[in-house]
């Protein structure tokens, strides 16, 4: 299987499949970084587990499958150094949308700019390789950089989950971001 195919890239950011000598940053993204602190800290997942199991799940996620539209792809810079991942998914309740994450773990890239591009991009690349009408993303009321970068490009916030749960002494809400295809292709961005 070719490895590192680029997905859609910019001049400061590209998309791509992952290569296996991606594995050793994946594995430290799961160890450290800033980024775990703001991505759902409370729920369990890849991070808890011992680092073996961390690389099969990599290879699982990111080596074996190919899908089209792809499901997840790595995020590097310009000089291909790898700095983080976006995915999509699509929950039944909503057939219509693709939902979407993104996590730069890299804390030296973290507020430049690399996520307003980066989610445009895949937002380019998902409306253009499949037929769904919405694009939605879900953060938490914490998370001042996603709900920026998400107002940045146009998404309109369309629910609200008061109060779902407390974390370090604060209340958080769960907020629900959607763009739609029509709105996508006729905004500047
Ligand atoms: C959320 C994330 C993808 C955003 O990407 P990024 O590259 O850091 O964001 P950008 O630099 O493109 O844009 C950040 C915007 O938020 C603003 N911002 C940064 N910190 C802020 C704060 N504390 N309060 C308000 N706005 C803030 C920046 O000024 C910028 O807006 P501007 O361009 O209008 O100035 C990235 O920070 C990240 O991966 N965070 C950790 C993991 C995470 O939160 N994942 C998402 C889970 S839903």
């Amino acid at each position: 299987m070719k490895e590192g195919n680029v997905i859609i890239s910019s001049e400061s950011v590209i998309l791509r499949d992952a290569k296996e000598s991606d594995l050793d940053n994946y594995v430290k993204w799961m160890n450290e970084g800033e980024w775990k602190e703001f991505d759902a800290p409370w729920e369990k997942r890849i991070t808890d587990l011992p680092e073996e199991e961390i690389k099969v799940r990599f290879i699982e996620l990111y080596l074996s499958e190919r899908e089209e539209p792809r499901r997840r792809v790595i995020i590097a810079d310009k000089n291909d150094v790898p700095i983080g991942w976006m995915n999509r998914y699509n929950k039944d309740k909503y057939e219509n949308t693709w939902l979407v994450g993104i996590d730069i773990c890299e804390d030296g890239y973290l507020g430049k700019g690399y996520g307003t591009e980066c989610l445009r991009l895949w937002m380019d690349y998902l409306f253009n390789n499949s037929n769904k009408e919405n694009i939605g993303l879900k953060t938490y009321s914490f998370n001042d950089r996603m709900m920026r970068v998400a107002e940045k490009l146009g998404l309109e916030q369309r629910g609200i989950e008061p109060d779902i749960i407390e974390w370090k002494g604060e209340r958080l809400d769960r907020l629900f971001y959607s763009m739609d295809r029509v709105r996508w292709n006729s905004q500047k961005h």
